[in-house]
């Protein structure tokens, strides 16, 4: 079966459209999400309905707690809770409902782990190997873990620990998960890449042959950054569409 993980939507409904129409294409069967519908973009109404209508599962991020009311957003810069507390108003009672009742952790298929920013903590941005490494060492814990998808970063990765007890980080492209390997992947984010690639990033896994694709997506920038500064959004999260930044 293929699966599709999308991560940080932030609110892209352009981003995410166009994501949409490639999964339609590769024939994946189920979507799930790791959180960040909400926040940074001007259309989060239209990305948690999507993704209620849409995904299979899905995982609470930071801004979606801030956006229905459940966290207060204290470890916030003040650009993004100002675009945080935005989404809370142009969501409806349903949509910030949904919201309200995702999980920080999620298993799927009794083999991969959902998270937002790591397995240990929703709020930790795994960025280093030695943090992937400490991670890996969690999961062992429970030897039904296979993968652990996880978001947060808006950086594509891919962390793989192999049979021998070794961890290595290898180019988020594509990889096959041999017997006995455990890894951590970050698809990117679909709303707001930060890996200097500005087109919309994404993960497809077939959970049969365990290959594990990365895949990006051109969309209308121009569209989404025209909607941030008419809704009156810190330009910053305008221009680094652009950028990939
Ligand atoms: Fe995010």
């Amino acid at each position: 079966m293929k699966i599709a993980i999308l991560s940080d939507v932030h609110s892209n409904g352009d981003a995410l459209a166009a994501v949409a129409r490639e999964l339609d294409a590769h024939r994946v069967e189920r979507i799930y999400h790791l959180g960040d519908l909400a926040g940074y973009g001007a259309e989060p109404e239209r990305c948690v309905q999507w993704a209620r209508e849409r995904t299979s599962g899905g995982i609470l991020g930071n801004h979606d707690a801030v956006a229905c009311g459940k966290s207060e957003g204290e470890r916030f810069n003040a650009p993004a809770l100002v675009a945080a507390r935005w989404s809370a108003g142009r969501l409806s009672p349903s949509s910030r409902a949904y919201l309200g009742s995702l999980p920080d952790r999620l298993a799927v298929e009794e083999a991969f782990l959902l998270v937002h920013g790591s397995p240990s903590d929703p709020d930790r941005y795994l960025f280093t190997l030695d943090d992937a490494v400490e991670e890996l060492d969690s999961l062992a814990a429970d030897p039904r873990v296979r993968i652990a998808f996880f978001g947060h970063t808006h950086v594509p990765a891919a962390v793989i620990r192999r049979r021998d007890g070794s961890t290595v980080s290898v180019s988020p492209s594509e990889t096959v998960l041999k017997d006995g390997e455990t890894a951590l992947f970050n698809p990117g984010s679909v709303g707001q890449p930060r890996d200097r690639n500005p087109e919309a990033s994404f993960l497809v896994f077939d959970t049969r042959s365990r290959k594990a694709s990365w895949l990006r997506t051109p969309y209308d920038i121009e569209a989404s950054m025209r909607k941030i500064l008419e809704a009156g959004l810190p330009r910053f999260f305008a221009t680094r569409l652009a950028e990939g930044t």
